[in-house]
């Protein structure tokens, strides 16, 4: 008989309901592989009469925090609310009370991730928080454990997907950066409101997470050089291309003599 263990999400929108589907509706279950059951307990959401991605037992749902983080079965917290507040007062709230939680909110953990990471420690919980930061690939226990014994130089790459679209999109049909995030909006793949991902501030805040834990510092998010993709235009894609490059929007972290200097820019 497998250890039961009770899980409580916050959230039940497009990572949410990637979530319910993994512990609910996976052939092989995380639990299976971890050798323990793991059961979904409650999910905090909104509006618990919102039209759903998965098919929820409506008793699961609940408007109520308190019956999440103030339950003492409950032993992990799953945060996939997005924003700032609640969704760090509900994680430290979780952590006081001796939860496990794991994360995907980039902007909490960018702006709030030492405090936060500091309190689990003094209460014996762990923050998990790789998906904050390229969700498909396990970078950040990567720099984290594997390479904490090396003096890592430099962190680069594209981490926002939503830009890396419109630019690949403006580069192969020649159009001009409005028309393609009009596209990627219709098609669902850039946010109604994109300011986060065209602005780079969603790529900043992943950056300050990377970099963080790469030179073993807390980087402050308004420490992060920020420009955009909102500027470029057809002819820079074209000229960009004569010149036999492309346009990207990176972030780069790297030593520069005793400091580090981030930046987010095309
Ligand atoms: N989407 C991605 O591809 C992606 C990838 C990596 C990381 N992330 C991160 O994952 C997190 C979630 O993103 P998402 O795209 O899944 O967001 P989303 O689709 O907007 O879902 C948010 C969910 O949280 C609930 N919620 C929000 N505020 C709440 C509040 N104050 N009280 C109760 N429930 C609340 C919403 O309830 P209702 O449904 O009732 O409105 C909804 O179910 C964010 O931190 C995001 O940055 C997202």
């Amino acid at each position: 008989m497998h250890k039961s263990i009770k899980v409580g999400l916050l959230g039940l929108g497009t990572v949410g309901s990637g979530v319910y589907r993994i512990l609910t509706e996976g052939k092989t279950t995380v639990g299976e592989k971890a050798g323990v059951k793991l059961e979904l307990k409650r999910i905090l959401v909104r509006d618990p009469g919102r039209k759903r991605r998965v098919d929820v037992d409506a008793g699961l749902l609940t408007t109520d925090p308190g019956t999440i983080l103030g339950d003492p079965e409950i032993d992990i917290v799953v945060e996939v609310m997005g924003g700032e507040e609640p969704a760090r007062s509900y994680i430290a709230e979780a952590l006081r009370a001796g939860k496990q939680v794991v994360t995907a909110n980039k902007e909490v953990m960018a702006k709030h991730g030492a405090e936060l990471l500091r309190l689990a420690r003094e209460r014996g919980a762990d923050l998990f928080f790789e998906a904050s930061v390229a969700g498909g690939i396990p970078i950040l226990r990567t720099l984290q454990e594997s390479l904490a014994g090396e003096e890592v130089e430099a962190v680069y790459g594209i981490v926002n997907g939503t830009t890396n679209y419109i630019l690949t999109a403006m580069d192969s049909k020649g159009l001009d950066f409005a028309a393609v995030l009009a596209e990627a909006q219709a098609l669902g793949y850039a946010e109604a409101d994109p300011t986060a991902d065209i602005a780079g501030h969603d790529a900043a805040r992943k950056l300050a997470i990377l970099a963080s834990l790469a030179f073993n510092i807390q980087v402050p998010l308004d420490q992060v050089y920020c420009r955009g993709i909102e500027e470029i235009t057809a002819a820079d894609i074209a000229a960009a291309r004569e010149l036999g490059c492309r346009i990207k929007l990176l972030a780069i972290a790297r030593r520069n003599g005793g400091r580090v200097e981030a930046r987010v820019h095309p």
